[in-house]
This record gives C-alpha cells, structure tokens and sequence, in this order.
C-alpha cells in the first residue's frame, strides 16, 4: 500500500498548534472534554486485554440502539481504524467503489491507497448537497463491491430522512452490493430520528464513534456494525491482526459515557443547535457567503460567492496569519478553496462570533479588484 499523509491531516489544528489559534473554527467535533468532568471512576479496572470484539456491555449499548445483537457490534479505535478495516476486507486492488464527494478525506483516500477504482457520487452544492438516487442506482455496476457515504455528512452538515434511506437500501439491495455508511455525526441530527442503516439490511455496515457528538476524540473508540456473520469474521480477524483488543481504559471510558448517554449528551445538543443558529443568523446578515444550510452535524461547507473575485490562497493566509483563525479549507476536502469547512461547536460561542467576523474581514482584504472598461 502507497501510504501518504493528506493536507486534513498535516494541516490539523493538533499539527499547527492549538496555542496558535486564537479562533479555532476548524474542528469537526464538538468542544474535547476533560475526565474529571465527566464524573467517570476508572480506580477497580483491570488492564487486561478485553474481549476482541470489544467490551461486552459497550456493544450491548450500541447493538441495542441500531435494533441488532451485541455480536453484530465490533469495538475498533475510532471511526478511522473501522474505516480502514472495512475498506481492507472488501477491496483489493482493481476492484471497483463508489465513494460520495466530496467527503472526510480518508473515506476516499484508504480506497485509493488500496489501488481501487474509484468513481464519484457527486454532492453538488447546486443541488443542495442532496443524493439524486437515480444517479446512485445507474453508477452501480456489477462489479461495484462497495458504496460509500457519510450521513449526517462531513463537510457539508448534509442529511438524509428516514425515507430517503430505505430507498437507498433498496437499491443496494438490488444491486447486490454493500454500503459503508458512515454515521459518526448520527446524534447530531437536526431533524426526525432515522434508525441506524446497519440494522435495516446484512449488505450495510454503520460506522460511528465517540469523536464527533460527545467530544472524547482522544479516547479512540469507535465501533462498525453488520449483521452478516460472514463479514464480521473477516473485520474480527483485521481488527486482531492491527490491534488484537481496544484499550480497556477507552472502552471504559465510551461505557460509561453511554449508560449515561441521556444526561450527558442533552445539553450538548443544545449548544450544538444553538451555534447553528449563531452561524444561520450570521449568514443571513452578510453577502460574501452563501451556503446549504446544514440538516446536522456540527460543520457546514460554505462558500464565497461566485461573483466575489478574490485571492482564495492570500484569504486563507490572512484568515490565519492576521486573524489567527482557522477553518478546514475546501483543498482539505478535494474542493476549490472558495469553499470552507466551518466547525461551528469546538471553540467556544464568543470565539464563533468573533471568527466568523473575522472570515468578512479577510475576504474584504483579499478582493481582487477588476477595473471597469
Ligand atoms: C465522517 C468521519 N468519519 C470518521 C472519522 C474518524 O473519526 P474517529 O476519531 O472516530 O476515528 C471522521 C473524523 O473526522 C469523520 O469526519
């Protein structure tokens, strides 16, 4: 496999220093939290190596929220590592995936690695980032092995109903392939529940994690779920050839959290929802930008707007150098950098406000002036 590093990655906020940020609008999850806040005991656990599919009473949890059995859950070290497993036990190279774009980078990148043929299921901001399902059926060949797509979605805050879903998995089923659904925003949902895919058909695998809606990105747990037998042996077997076990300490940590899941994750929807309306207001009351309003998540994708001439490489050097504030430029995501990932719940309210002001401030001074006549 021909690794290399992705500019998501070298140009991570953790890479350029956090202490160089003043407003750190660049971030894909919600506000990292601290141990001692959580009120988590770690004091009687056993640093063994746990069970390898993960720790029992965690994918007891997660199996009942997707409507499957805990031996349909398998515990991996983020989203990330499930990525990496799934697309590494489906792939080889040569074979064919369908990879929605644009996209967290690594969705599309471990395929590419892999030496797949990569085809893209377009997100087009014209249409509203929304999936014209047709499209998805018609680039679905006998030889695709994999579709892969992000909802709620990365960049763009996308997102699909209920009914929207079980149309997708009527055309996976009928092409008789499988789905990688990445659903590592599940919970941060704006609109009506919609069950997780995994457990609506054994051709889909969901992917999630303790990253994006709780914050706890530093303890590495994810998880992905399928209710094919056959598939979750091979995973199993990936995972115990990287990893063997997750952590103790994280899989101790994410339990936890989720028995407890109601009284700690309430008010950080709210805050989510909250800064939404903050960035929803701001845009309304300026004109350099425009944007498809986000259904989910905690970043949108917006845009400068087309008519505005402007120097998008002195933007983001001045966004950063002079105002020292960051966001995901649209290169993180194979897109013209025109466009930005704005994280809207990792930094705190006043530095959002402030950010996002200062996001006019450089696009004024990196216009590109065309004289008349
Ligand atoms: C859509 C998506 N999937 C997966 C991941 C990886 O998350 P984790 O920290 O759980 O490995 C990310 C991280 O940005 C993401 O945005």
């Amino acid at each position: 496999m021909q690794y290399r590093r992705l500019p998501i990655e070298i140009e991570s906020p953790e890479n350029y220093g956090y202490g160089n940020i003043d407003c750190n609008l660049s971030e894909s999850s919600f506000t990292d939290q601290r141990l001692a806040d959580l009120g988590i005991d770690l004091s009687t656990l056993l640093l063994c190596y746990n069970d390898h599919k993960g720790k029992p009473a965690l994918r007891e949890i997660i199996a009942a929220e997707a409507n499957v059995i805990a031996e349909d859950a398998l515990i991996t070290p983020g989203a990330a590592a499930a990525l990496f497993i799934v697309s590494t036990s489906l792939l080889e190279k040569g074979d064919h995936i369908l990879v929605a774009k644009t996209n967290y980078a690594t969705n599309i990148e471990t395929p590419r690695t892999i030496g797949a043929e990569l085809s893209y299921f377009k997100l087009d901001f014209d249409k509203n980032f929304e999936p014209d399902l047709q499209q998805l059926e018609n680039s679905i060949t006998p030889q695709t092995k994999l579709v892969s797509l992000t909802y709620p979605h990365n960049p763009t805050g996308a997102m699909i109903d209920a009914e929207t879903l079980k149309k997708i998995v009527e055309i996976i089923e009928r092409k008789q392939t499988f789905l990688l659904l990445d659903e590592t925003y599940r919970d941060m949902n704006f609109g009506e529940d919609v069950p997780v895919a995994a457990g609506l058909s054994e051709k889909i695998i969901s992917i999630s994690s303790m990253s994006k809606s709780y914050g706890l990105p530093g303890i590495r747990i994810g998880w992905l779920i399928c209710k094919n037998k056959q598939l979750m042996e091979t995973f199993l077997a990936a995972k115990e050839q990287i990893f063997i076990t997750n952590s103790v300490v994280d899989e101790e940590i994410a339990c936890q959290y989720l028995v407890r899941k109601q009284e700690l994750f309430t008010p950080v929807k709210t805050t989510i929802f909250n800064n939404f309306l903050i960035v929803k207001s701001f845009m309304r009351q300026q004109n350099l930008l425009e944007w498809v309003e986000p259904k989910g998540g905690c970043v949108c994708f917006p845009r400068i707007k087309k008519a505005i001439e402007v120097d998008t490489e002195r933007f983001h050097k001045t966004l950063l150098e002079k105002y020292s504030t960051y966001v995901g430029r649209g290169g993180w995501f194979e897109e013209g950098n025109r466009y930005m990932r704005i994280g809207y719940s990792w930094d705190k309210t006043e530095k959002l406000e402030k950010g996002l002001s200062n996001i006019l401030k450089a696009i004024e001074e990196s216009r590109i002036w065309v004289k008349a006549g």
